[in-house]
């Protein structure tokens, strides 16, 4: 139930003539120029696909044009210009009537206050959508209540949203989205009113609904470490352009400018790296005749010292069939980090204690 979303070339400009300002900002000119002329252009061509199945972190400071981008997906904002296409489908073509059809069946979207209706069940809020779609009262509260099962609210059917804490009402939020089988779900700053351990705990269930829903997922987000858990791809916003697209560690590791590269100063990157981002690429006979500790391409850096501690040999990287496609010098683990964030010095003096106390401290 889900789909492959792009984005081609699209301009959002707000204030007098949109057209002029994009052709405008084809040409170069940026935001402070237009802004001078009482025109803003909060989104600069942005061009992107989404596979189906992906979770699309897009991050940014406050007034990158997230949100702007974001109600372009699903035409509630009209494309000063450009395309958007979801399933085969042209978006920016259909008429207003269309539009609505395609939001109420295949796009769902979460916002970040829970924007529940206070004198609904919560049973009622969860089927909104497919009360909306005109689906039978029978079907839709069955379907309403499987939903608000899986994101761990059953029992709660008949309860009032105000009876509910910020976490477990943004949960029915979420099941609201998922009740209507959407292939795409548009979530802006869904999490961000949470406690921060509830707002953990919020990611750790959309990541595990995500194994078996699959869905096509876009999340704004402001926050570099929720980019990060979530993010299968990240593109970074400023001032209305996209400056990088990339996996966590292509944004850690290969930070486009120094906008991007302040964004992960303070990322603890022994959680975000994996064997992926430290190994070389493709692997030597006598080193794969000597590798008898294997590591897997997601592997964490923390874990990835640990086998290396384990012995004197490079690790060897398999990819998820089995094959092995890389190693990983011990140098690389010692010297990779640089600065303090480097702790792991003793994965160079295995099996002592010194040696596990350092990898723990990693
Ligand atoms: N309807 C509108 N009319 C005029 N300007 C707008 C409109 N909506 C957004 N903007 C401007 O477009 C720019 C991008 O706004 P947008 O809401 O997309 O940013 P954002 O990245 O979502 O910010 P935040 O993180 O604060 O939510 C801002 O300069 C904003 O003032
Ligand atoms: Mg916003």
């Amino acid at each position: 139930m889900s789909s492959r979303l792009e984005t081609e070339h699209l301009f959002k400009v707000f204030g007098r003539r949109p057209d002029a300002a994009v052709e405008r900002l084809r040409q170069g000119a940026d935001r402070e120029e237009l802004r001078a002329e009482g025109t803003t252009a909060a989104v600069i061509d942005a061009s992107f696909t989404v596979e189906p199945g992906q979770i699309f972190v897009v991050m940014g400071l406050s007034g990158s044009g997230k949100s702007t981008l974001l109600r372009m997906l699903n035409g509630l904002l009209e494309p000063t210009a450009g395309q958007v296409r979801f399933d085969g489908q042209d978006l920016t073509a259909l008429t207003g009537r269309e539009l609505r059809e395609v939001r109420a069946r295949k796009i769902s979207m979460v916002f970040q206050h829970f924007a529940l209706f206070p004198h609904r069940s919560v049973r009622e809020n969860a089927a909104y959508g497919l009360e909306v779609q005109g689906v039978p009262r029978a079907e839709r509260e069955r379907r309403a209540d499987e939903a608000l099962a899986l994101c761990g609210l059953a029992g709660w059917e008949k309860s009032w949203p105000d009876e509910l804490s910020g976490g477990m009402q943004q949960r029915v939020g979420l099941a609201r989205a998922l009740a209507t089988d959407a292939g795409l779900l548009l979530m802006d700053e869904s999490f961000s009113a949470l406690d921060p351990l509830i707002r953990r705990d919020m990611q750790d269930q959309l990541l595990q609904l995500q194994k078996t829903l699959k869905k096509t997922i876009v999340f704004i987000t402001h926050d570099l470490n929720e980019a990060m858990r979530l993010g299968d791809r990240i593109a970074v916003m400023r001032d209305g352009r996209i400056v990088q697209i990339g996996g966590a560690e292509d944004i850690l590791l290969r930070p486009a400018d120094d906008y991007v590269a302040s964004f992960t100063q303070d990322v603890d990157r022994s959680r975000v790296l994996t064997a992926r981002a430290v190994m070389d690429r493709g692997v030597r006979g006598d080193e794969a005749d000597c590798a008898c500790e294997t590591a897997r391409e997601d592997t964490p850096f923390t874990e990835l010292c640990a086998i290396s501690a384990r012995v004197p040999h490079p690790v060897a990287v398999r990819d998820a069939s089995g094959a092995l496609v890389g190693v990983v010098p011990r140098q690389r683990l010692v010297g990779f980090l640089g600065d303090e964030q480097a702790a792991p010095v003793s994965c160079d003096a295995p099996r002592d204690k010194g040696g596990e106390k350092a990898v723990a401290r990693a």
